[in-house]
C-alpha cells in the first residue's frame, strides 16, 4: 500500500503540477502555459480582447498585458460587454501573507490591480488570508496577523485609492453577511470534490477543507455589505496569478446554485527565478529573487551573480551566434518591468545578434530594478499605521465608481 502511493507520487512529479502550493513543470523544464489553458478550461487573453481594453479606457493597455504577463481569462469578455454599456464591476484581489519581506513577483498582480482599478474607475477590494498562512505555514495566529498588517503596508505603497479600496484580514473580518455566504458555498461542495480540486488527503487537518469557502466568497457583492448594499447583481473581476483559479473554478461551479453571477478571472503566468524560468523562486534562498527590501548593492550582485544567461560562454562566439532570449532571464526581466517598447525591441534585437553583451544588458537590468525597488520603498516608508487603518475601516467607499 505505502509503495503504490509513492510510485504514484513520482509518477505525478514527472508531470507540470500547478495548484495554489505547488508550481513545477515537467521534468523540470518550463511550465507549459498553452497545456494548463486547455487542463484548467480558461480562455487566451487574444489582442481582440486587449484592443477592446485599450477603447473602452482610452489609455495604452499595461506593459503586463501588452507583453502576455496576463495571458489568460474567464469571461474577461463579459465584463468588458457590460462595462462597454455602462455598468461598472469591482475588483477583488488577495494575499496569503507568509513571510514579511516581498519579491518582485508578489508585486505583479498588485501592480496590476491598480492600473486596472484606475483604467476603469472601480472599487477594489483586497483579502489577506492570514487564516490561510497561519494554517499553511504554521504559523501561529498572532504572527500571521502581524505579517498581514506588514504586507498591507506594501500593496498600499504600490499606489492603491483610499476612497476606492477596501483591504481587510479574515481573521479580524470574517462574520457575518460573508460567514453566511461561506457556509452557502461550504454546503456546495462535497469533500470528494474538494479533494479532487484542491488534492486534498485524509491526513490534512481539516482547517484546510474549510478554508477554500473565505478565498471564495469575496467573489460575490453581497459579502461587502458596507460596500455594495442592493447590489447584488454587481460583477467581480479578479486579477490573479494562475495558481489560483482552483480556487475560483469551485467558487464559479457554485455561484449559480446560489443564485450568484461567475466572478470573471485574468490570469498571470509566474516570475521566473534568476536561476531560470525552470528554476523556482524559493523563500528559503534569498538569492533566487530580488526583494523590495534589497538594497542597490544586493540587486547588482543578485543579477550579475544569479541572473541566469541566454549569452554564449566566449565573447567571440557571443559576436557570431547572438544571445539565446528564450532563456535569457535579463531580457525576461526587462519584458516585466521596462515600460519603454522601443528600448525593449532595441534591447533584444541588438543582444539576439551577439552586437549586445549580457553585462550590458544586465547593467541596464540593474538601473530599471534599482529605480523600482528604491520607488517602492520610499512609497512605503510613507505609509503610516493611521493610512493602514483607513484602508482597512469597515466603511462604505462614497466615490468608488468615479
Ligand atoms: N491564496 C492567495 C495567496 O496565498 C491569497 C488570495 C486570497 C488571493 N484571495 C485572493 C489571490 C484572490 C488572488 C486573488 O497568496
Amino acid at each position: 500500500m505505502e509503495v503504490d502511493k509513492k510510485d504514484e507520487r513520482e509518477a505525478e512529479s514527472s508531470e507540470q503540477v500547478v495548484n495554489p502550493w505547488e508550481v513545477s513543470a515537467k521534468d523540470g523544464g518550463k511550465i507549459d502555459y498553452d497545456k494548463l489553458i486547455d487542463k484548467f478550461g480558461c480562455q487566451r487573453l487574444d489582442e481582440s480582447l486587449i484592443d477592446r481594453v485599450q477603447r473602452l479606457t482610452s489609455r495604452q493597455p499595461h506593459v503586463f498585458l501588452r507583453r502576455g504577463v496576463f495571458f489568460a481569462h474567464r469571461d474577461f469578455n463579459e465584463i468588458l460587454d457590460a462595462y462597454e454599456k455602462g455598468d461598472k464591476f469591482y475588483l477583488y484581489t488577495g494575499r496569503g501573507p507568509s513571510s514579511e519581506a516581498l519579491h518582485l513577483g508578489h508585486l505583479i498582480p498588485f501592480m496590476f490591480t491598480k492600473y486596472l482599478q484606475e483604467a476603469f474607475k472601480v472599487p477594489l477590494v483586497i483579502q489577506l488570508t492570514d487564516d490561510e498562512k497561519c494554517m499553511w505555514k504554521n504559523l501561529s495566529v498572532e504572527e500571521s496577523q502581524r505579517l498581514a498588517r506588514e504586507n498591507a503596508k506594501d500593496i498600499i505603497a504600490c499606489g492603491f485609492d483610499v476612497t476606492k479600496t477596501f483591504i481587510f484580514s479574515d481573521f479580524d473580518y470574517v462574520g457575518g453577511a460573508f460567514y453566511k455566504n461561506m457556509v452557502r458555498v461550504a454546503k456546495c461542495v462535497t469533500l470528494n470534490k474538494a479533494m479532487g480540486i484542491f488534492g486534498f488527503s485524509g491526513e490534512d487537518h481539516i482547517g484546510k477543507l474549510s478554508f477554500p469557502p473565505v478565498q471564495a466568497v469575496p467573489s460575490f457583492p453581497s459579502s461587502f455589505p458596507h460596500l455594495f448594499p442592493g447590489k447584488d447583481n454587481l460583477r467581480c473581476l479578479i486579477p490573479c496569478a494562475i495558481d489560483q483559479d482552483p480556487y475560483f473554478r469551485m467558487t464559479r461551479d457554485v455561484a449559480p446554485r446560489l443564485g450568484y453571477s461567475k466572478p470573471a478571472l485574468i490570469e498571470s503566468s509566474f516570475f521566473p527565478a534568476l536561476q531560470g524560468e525552470n528554476g523556482k523562486m524559493s523563500a528559503s534562498d534569498p538569492n533566487s529573487a530580488i526583494y523590495v527590501t534589497d538594497t542597490a548593492k544586493d540587486i547588482k550582485n543578485k543579477i550579475n551573480r544569479y541572473a541566469f544567461s541566454g549569452g554564449q560562454d566566449s565573447v567571440e562566439k557571443h559576436r557570431e551566434l547572438g544571445a539565446n532570449l528564450e532563456v535569457d532571464i535579463p531580457v525576461k526581466y526587462l519584458s516585466f518591468f521596462l515600460e519603454d517598447d522601443s528600448e525593449l525591441e532595441h534591447i533584444k534585437k541588438e543582444y539576439g545578434e551577439g552586437r549586445m553583451l549580457t553585462g550590458e544588458v544586465k547593467k541596464r537590468l540593474t538601473e530599471v530594478l534599482t529605480e523600482m525597488v528604491e520607488r517602492h520603498r520610499r512609497a512605503r516608508a510613507a505609509v503610516t499605521d493611521e493610512m493602514v487603518d483607513a484602508f482597512m475601516a469597515v466603511r462604505p467607499l462614497p466615490s468608488m465608481f468615479e
